[in-house]
């Protein structure tokens, strides 16, 4: 987090607070988010791409009231995509003609909820769907505004991008088959739908523009044929390309992540470019940036229980730290081979080091099985010990948002902390929140 800093004492201090305070306070394993960090990303992200376009946080990287509030309050709008994220949403005032709808398979009572909450943009993603949407609008005297979900052939992954045949997946309408061009006519067709944009999302944890290019070239380029097909007229509120999330993040010190600001610029260049080659008016741009915003703020403080030396061969060792918490509170180092970074925060690195230096070691869960890692390879001071506190950085994104209670683990609280104080945002849960669904 940018409020992140050791001390004298050797001690580290978040926003101000010393972490020793907060596990004192709010037990561990515990989720903590520098508010100022989070606004500050939020605002970034707002600059870099200026009022003519639109950011939207996207709330499936994390959400809570208050997190809705921060975004709110900073300006930008909201992704949700299922009944329980726009509840939360709702609860928080969230403005709804802010909101947009997102998933490929909406309830048709998800559908609604959003209909009658007046959520500002759905985003279609199969011909059921525009059915199903436009017959829910017409009941309720509506004409819903909606965005077509394009597949566009590209997946990007981190550093790398693949820009042919990824049209085998779930989400979207794909290009190359027609099923776009058909989905725009259907909207354009129905009575209940206003066709107000084109959507593409290529991935996640992206570092360079090149697939997003591709995608904006093949959005505008579905917009030239339809503009060819229909005119200008038929399509006068068709304004948006919206092209997803996915800017990455620095989860360790190998990583080098371009900010905000580098990637408005290049889309705004390859739009422009694109749009003004097809002899179209310039859309506006939204993007959906989930982890850029929330990801890098926020770390996770365990408690280490126990040390364990296994020998490997050759010679050398490994250490296992075994914390109190693990896959159910960060899944993405077990699903994804995940890369964090830690370290030890409740004493100085100095005097952690005293007595032995560093040793190779891997930072584990309590969970029953062997792929609970939470750190796959770190060094840790030699004389680490029960009771020491290990920070895991950059977990605000998917970590809490994807926990679960596996082995009838409580989820961990998570506390907000700013200029010097600590508040909480959710309450660790209790053994009872975890029987309270028993029915005998
Ligand atoms: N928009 C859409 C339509 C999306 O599907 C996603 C993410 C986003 C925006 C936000 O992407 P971001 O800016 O956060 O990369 N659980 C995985 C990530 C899954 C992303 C799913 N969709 C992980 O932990 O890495």
């Amino acid at each position: 987090p940018r409020g992140a800093a050791r001390g004298d004492d050797g001690a580290v201090r978040l926003a101000g607070v010393d972490v020793r305070d907060l596990a004192e306070e709010f037990g561990t394993p515990l989720f903590v988010v520098d508010e100022d960090d989070f606004r500050s990303r939020c605002r970034d992200h707002a600059t870099a791409f200026g009022a003519a376009h639109r950011v939207h946080y996207a709330a499936k990287a994390f959400l809570s009231v208050e997190i809705a509030r921060w975004v709110a309050d900073e300006g930008l709008s909201l992704d949700v995509c299922s009944g329980g994220e726009l509840a939360v949403a709702l609860r928080a005032d969230f403005p709804p003609e802010r909101i947009t709808l997102h998933g490929n398979n909406k309830s048709t009572a998800e559908l609604a909820e959003a209909l009658d909450a007046g959520v500002g943009h759905i985003v279609v993603d199969s011909f059921f769907e525009i059915a199903r949407l436009d017959k829910l609008a017409r009941d309720r005297g509506l004409r819903a505004p909606v965005l077509i979900r394009v597949t566009v052939g590209v997946e990007a992954h981190t550093h790398e991008f693949i820009a042919t045949a990824h049209e085998d997946q779930k989400f979207g309408f794909s290009l190359a088959g027609g099923a776009a061009a058909e989905a725009a006519r259907r909207v354009l067709a129905s009575g209940g739908l206003a066709l107000v944009g084109l959507h593409s999302h290529i991935g996640s944890q992206i570092f360079d523009a090149d697939g997003f290019e591709v995608a904006a070239h093949r959005v505008i380029g579905l917009l030239a044929e339809l503009h060819a097909e229909h005119g200008a007229e038929a399509l006068a509120e068709l304004t948006t390309v919206d092209l997803g999330g996915g800017l990455g993040i620095a989860y360790t010190a190998q990583d080098d992540p371009p900010p905000p600001a580098w990637l408005a610029e290049q889309l705004r260049t390859v739009v422009a470019k694109e749009s003004e080659q097809a002899g179209l008016p310039v859309p506006e741009i939204a993007v959906e940036p989930g982890r850029a915003i929330v990801g890098p703020g926020t770390v996770t403080l365990y408690e280490v229980g126990t040390t364990k030396d296994v020998a490997l061969g050759g010679g050398g060792g490994r250490r296992y730290v075994s914390v109190d918490g693990g896959m159910s509170d960060n899944i993405r180092t077990a699903l994804y081979d995940a890369l964090y970074d830690t370290r030890l925060v409740s004493r100085s690195a100095a005097e952690g080091e005293r007595d032995g230096g560093s040793v190779l070691s891997r930072v584990v869960g309590k969970h029953c099985e062997s792929g609970d890692v939470v750190v796959r390879d770190c060094w840790l001071p030699d004389n680490l010990a029960p009771g020491d506190l290990l920070a895991v950085a950059a977990t605000g994104a998917y970590c809490y948002s994807m926990a679960s209670n596996y082995n009838r683990l409580p989820r961990p609280a998570v506390v907000a902390v700013r200029d010097g104080r600590a508040r909480l945002l959710l309450r660790r849960e209790t053994t009872d929140d975890l029987l309270r669904l028993e029915m005998t």
